[in-house]
């Protein structure tokens, strides 16, 4: 344990982050990536918490609908304003997607009218797609919230003919030049940060999960929890039941054998739900247990957006030794037709997921 203790005791993010890149000189400019996103996690916290104070004038509403249909909140604005510029000042990124912009933004100007004039820059190797604030809904009460991020390759996969960029591609083709539209399986690296007791930062690079928690007095991230894996068995389901009649007829089945301890482990799980995703998967990671938004009879997709939410947290799930599926395939591998498409999602440890993938291959 002491040897444990001594490795990682004082690391900080920016420390992790070099030692990663000296390990793998591929991935330098990736590291420089989360130097924006540890300012970015920083300040987003900062905003958060501070909102709470009378002279801040940041809860509240927007006053404008997002392409979601959402009312989006102030710090909804804030926080996906902040996140563009980080980022942007990185010259690493071409393109982002966000849950806050109708369409990919250009990160040299401003968010495209539409998605035709993406202009990938030499050098510009990454496509970054994030949910800025996440469990918006529950910022003004001071309740956990959090910021999720995916980075992806930009790669030229993209058969479309870049001249239609100049006036006639379509959205789709648009959106393909601008490579948003990737499967999870393309992830590079996935994070979120997490603005509750404390402050946290979990990441993944495709080898494992690494939790930091910022340390307020030294003002810098530090390693908490290296190799993060999630309990193979857990109690706990995490979801909206009051959604649960519209529920697929499996899904149903399994939960209700989890309430009556009739299920598979035979043993009764509780309940726990914060309706941030953020928050609800971050303690999922830990404790374990099973998070989800499936589809139902109104919705048949769920909530959850698959590029900004579903993708990045199953990375993140998956590196952690658990499974996420939407009950009949892995959320990963599915490739988006659409930026703000939305997918079921049910993840967490991997014999309660199992037990649901099980019963959809029954039905
Ligand atoms: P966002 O605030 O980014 O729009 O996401 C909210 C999502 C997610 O955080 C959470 O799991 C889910 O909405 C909660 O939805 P319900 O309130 O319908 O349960
Ligand atoms: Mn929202
Ligand atoms: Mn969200
Ligand atoms: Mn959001």
């Amino acid at each position: 344990v002491f040897d444990e203790v001594c490795d990682t005791t004082g690391v900080t993010l920016t420390r992790f982050m070099n030692e990663v890149a000296m390990l793998n000189p591929e991935i330098r400019e990736l590291t420089t990536l989360f130097g924006a996103i540890d300012t970015a996690c920083k300040a987003m916290s900062n905003l958060v918490k501070r909102s709470q104070l009378p002279s801040s004038q940041t809860l509240g509403y927007q006053g404008e609908v997002n392409v979601q249909g959402e009312d989006q909140k102030k710090l909804d604005v804030i926080t996906n304003d902040l996140l563009k510029r980080a980022l942007r000042f990185t010259g690493r990124l071409g393109v982002l997607a966000s849950e806050e912009e109708d369409v990919p933004v250009d990160l040299i100007g401003s968010a495209t009218s539409d998605a035709r004039e993406i202009v990938i820059e030499e050098g510009e190797k990454y496509v970054a797609v994030f949910d800025p604030l996440d469990g918006s809904s529950n910022v003004d009460a001071g309740i956990p919230t959090g910021t999720i991020i995916g980075i992806y390759e930009h790669d030229d996969s993209c058969e479309v003919d870049p001249e239609c960029l100049a006036d006639d591609c379509t959205e789709q083709e648009a959106q393909c030049l601008a490579n948003t539209l990737q499967p999870g399986t393309n992830l590079v690296a996935a994070a979120y940060c997490l603005y509750s007791s404390s402050t946290f930062l979990a990441l993944t690079l495709g080898n494992g999960v690494y939790i930091f928690t910022l340390d307020e007095t030294l003002g810098e991230f530090v390693l908490s929890k290296p190799q993060v894996k999630i309990p193979e068995d857990c109690k706990i389901y995490s979801m909206n039941e009051a959604n649960l009649e519209k529920w697929d007829a499996p899904l149903q089945k399994v939960v209700k054998g989890w309430r009556e301890g009739t299920g598979k482990s035979g043993e009764r799980f509780s309940s726990r739900y914060i309706g941030s995703m953020v928050g609800d998967v971050h303690r999922t990671l830990l404790y374990g247990g099973v998070f989800g938004y499936p589809g139902d009879t109104k919705n048949p997709n769920g909530k959850l957006r698959l590029l900004y939410e579903g993708a990045p947290m199953s990375f993140i799930m998956e590196q952690a030794g658990g499974l996420s599926t939407t009950g009949k395939e892995r959320v990963m591998e599915i490739t988006p037709e659409y930026v703000h498409q939305r997918v079921p999602v049910l993840m967490g440890s991997k014999n309660a997921i199992q037990e649901v993938i099980d019963a959809y291959a029954a039905e």
